[in-house]
């Protein structure tokens, strides 16, 4: 069943939570992939009733981002979602969400800012405001859907850091659920975006996954050096790759490593053929 106002999801919610029922709530915004199917899963196994919201949520892209262009399958999406034992699609319009004119910028809109320490760097410094959309909509849905748990993919893992940040800082009553990530036969990462790559950029892609399990690798072998747990990157990379960033952070609080441990997470971006990927890894 699909649900695209706020008010009747609220009626159901409050009838659901009178009869004791749990509630799970996995937010995406759409073009769903067995990626997300992953955490759907979790959620209908750990909970009464499991909602999916569906929105693309014009806040969360900065200028020239790809806002127009970004898949929207919602009939596939609400099939998906059924065959897979889902309770509700919540699939709002912008104006729902957003107000009458949607007027969205942050003279007229209040926003959910996570602090800068969280955000001025991995996907944060070339996404200037990107976290402050994501932690103002997740906000908004945690208030409409009230759940008692949130899946949220290791993909995203700056994202799932900050989201828990922010549950942590404003004593949001909700659970968080990482899922971890999945992977085609060939170890690519699943993403919304792998769509845009050609078959050659495909293969191309597996730069980011070829690189983060050789640093594993190296790291289980005794090599803890970031310096040189970095350099051993520079030999998978040709032409075709542009290197966003290759950066070791604490899993925690995405503080910088000097020194690799087991609280480390390695974290990739880099462009094939104009498509933005990312990808991450724990030690
Ligand atoms: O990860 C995503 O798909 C989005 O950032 C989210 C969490 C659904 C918020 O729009």
């Amino acid at each position: 069943m699909i649900i695209h106002q706020i008010e009747e999801l609220r009626k159901l919610i409050k009838s659901w939570k009178k009869e004791g029922l749990t509630i799970g709530l996995v937010p995406t915004m759409g073009a769903l992939h067995n990626g997300h199917l992953s955490l759907i899963k979790k959620s209908v196994e750990k909970c009464d009733r499991t909602i999916v919201s569906v929105f693309v949520n014009p806040i969360q892209f900065c200028p020239g981002e790809d806002l127009e262009k970004y898949p929207r399958t919602l009939d596939a999406d609400t099939k998906l979602c059924e065959d897979a034992g889902v309770s509700i699609v919540f699939a709002p319009s912008p104006k729902e969400m957003y107000g009458e004119g949607h007027i969205m910028s942050n003279d007229f809109l209040t926003y959910v800012i996570p602090p800068f320490f969280y955000v001025n760097k991995l996907c944060g410094k070339s996404r200037v405001g990107h976290f402050d959309g994501v932690c103002t909509v997740v906000n908004k849905l945690f208030n409409i859907v009230q759940p008692d748990f949130a899946f949220f993919g290791e993909k995203d893992r700056q994202q799932l850091i900050i989201i828990k940040k922010m549950v942590h800082d404003l004593n949001i009553p909700v659970e968080i659920i990482p899922c971890p990530i999945v992977r085609e036969e060939s170890g690519l990462a699943l993403s919304s975006r792998n769509k845009y790559l050609s078959e050659n950029g495909k293969k191309e892609a597996l730069v980011l996954n070829r690189i983060l399990f050789n640093i594993k690798t190296c790291y289980n072998k005794g090599i803890k050096d970031v310096e040189a747990l970095t350099e051993t990157a520079y030999s998978f990379l040709n032409a075709n790759h542009t290197l966003e960033y290759l950066e070791f952070r604490d899993k925690n609080n995405l503080e910088e490593k000097k020194v690799a441990d087991d609280n480390t997470i390695v974290f990739i971006a880099l462009h094939v053929e104009n498509v933005r990927l990312i990808d991450n890894i724990e030690l």
